[in-house]
């Protein structure tokens, strides 16, 4: 089979590369139909996940077919047509028994394209195939589905549901790439009164309207002003991070209300500063955390019966054989305007994107 192989850093090819076979009687091997790349591919490819090692397929997200089971797996058949998670829970540990499945430690969590070849190939072999793999209804197109393996699920568990978004809040969203807006989409579901949506790029708040953002301001033009005037001076009820930076996080803090919650989505390779002394007599709630995948079933749901808008994250299409270009559209984002690519799947003319 051909495969988006991982040669060490700042070096990838799409090659040849050995089919996968059943190797524990909970697998499953799925045939990638509709594959997409993830922001997190690029920081493995720059070598800033060290247990990525050369020869890796990477990925993490995909749409497929099942071909064949493993002895013991019971609710996938060959056939079935299925969403593959970024995450794959073992079902027994302690984490997985809690619907932590990110922190699981029986050998599952994150494995996909990090510890074990992924999904960028036309074959792939899915552990714990039972919980990782979730069958699909043709009520759901698999340019939609895709984009539940990891971003949707992330939006809604680490930014709406730590943040506990509730009927009348408002929700201030710094960053409005893929996650931002699936944060944007997904905290919709919960009847906030205002969602504000913060970017250093116009065309990204352009998207955040698109997708249902009562407000948009660039980082560079006082959000926190914005928020004040929007609420009274309180601040707002919940403020999301979905950049991965100290300043973005420290904005957060800034705009979050007394008693108030702020939810960190965002990867941060470098120390954020805590203001706890003016932090520590407001009440104020911090959550971080790494997506589980439980609400995946609760999602695709509500995604079968056209309840989260979708379409306009994805902005570019490719055949699977393309994944160089698709790989280079999407590291050029600010020039190319890219949000996702898909791989795969029907039709595969490019689009522009949404704007
Ligand atoms: N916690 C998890 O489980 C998890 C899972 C997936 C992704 N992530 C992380 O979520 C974050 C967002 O992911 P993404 O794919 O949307 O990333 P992205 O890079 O595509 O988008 C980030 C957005 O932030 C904007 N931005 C940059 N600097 C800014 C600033 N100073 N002020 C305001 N906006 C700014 C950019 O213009 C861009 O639109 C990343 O850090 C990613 O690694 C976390
Ligand atoms: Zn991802
Ligand atoms: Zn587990």
């Amino acid at each position: 089979m051909k495969a988006l192989v991982f040669e060490g850093p700042g070096r990838t090819s799409w090659r040849d590369a050995p089919d996968p076979e059943v190797k524990d009687a909970a697998d499953a091997i799925v045939r990638g139909d509709t594959v997409t790349i993830c922001g997190t591919d690029l920081h493995i490819i720059k070598g800033d996940v060290p247990e990525v090692t050369p020869g890796r397929i990477l990925g993490h997200e995909a749409v497929g077919e099942v071909m064949e089971v493993g002895a013991e797996v019971r609710t996938v058949r060959p056939g079935d047509r299925v969403l593959i998670s970024c995450i794959s829970p073992c079902g027994r540990c302690r984490f997985c028994r809690g619907n932590r499945y990110g922190q699981c430690q029986g050998g599952g969590g994150w494995v996909l394209g990090h510890l074990i070849d992924g999904t960028q190939a036309e074959y792939v072999r899915v552990p714990f195939a039972d919980l990782s793999l979730h069958p699909l209804t043709s009520a759901v197109d698999g340019a939609d589905a895709v984009l539940l393996a990891d971003i949707l699920p992330t939006a809604y568990e680490v930014g709406v549901v730590n943040g506990q978004v509730k009927p009348g809040d408002t929700v201030v969203i710094v960053g409005a790439g893929p996650i931002g807006l699936a944060t944007v989409a997904t905290a919709r579901l919960c009847t906030p009164e205002r969602i504000i949506a913060v970017d250093l790029a116009e065309s990204r708040l352009t998207a955040a309207r698109a997708m249902g953002a009562d407000a948009t301001v660039l980082s560079t033009e006082d959000p926190e002003r914005l928020v004040a005037d929007l609420t009274d001076g309180l601040g707002a009820d919940v403020a999301i991070e979905a950049v991965g930076l100290p300043e973005t996080f420290d904005l957060c803090t800034r705009m979050v209300r007394p008693g108030g919650r702020v939810a960190n989505i965002g990867v941060h390779g470098k120390p954020a500063t805590l203001h706890l002394e003016d932090l520590w007599i407001k009440d104020v709630t911090i959550t971080t955390g790494l997506v589980d995948t439980f609400s995946t079933p609760l999602l695709l749901r509500m995604t079968a019966a056209g309840k989260i808008p979708l379409t306009s994250l994805v902005t570019h299409r490719f055949e699977l054989d393309q994944m160089e270009e698709a790989y280079d559209v999407f590291s050029r984002a600010a020039d190319t305007g890219a949000m996702k690519v898909v791989l795969g799947g029907t039709p595969h003319d490019t689009v522009l994107p949404a704007n």
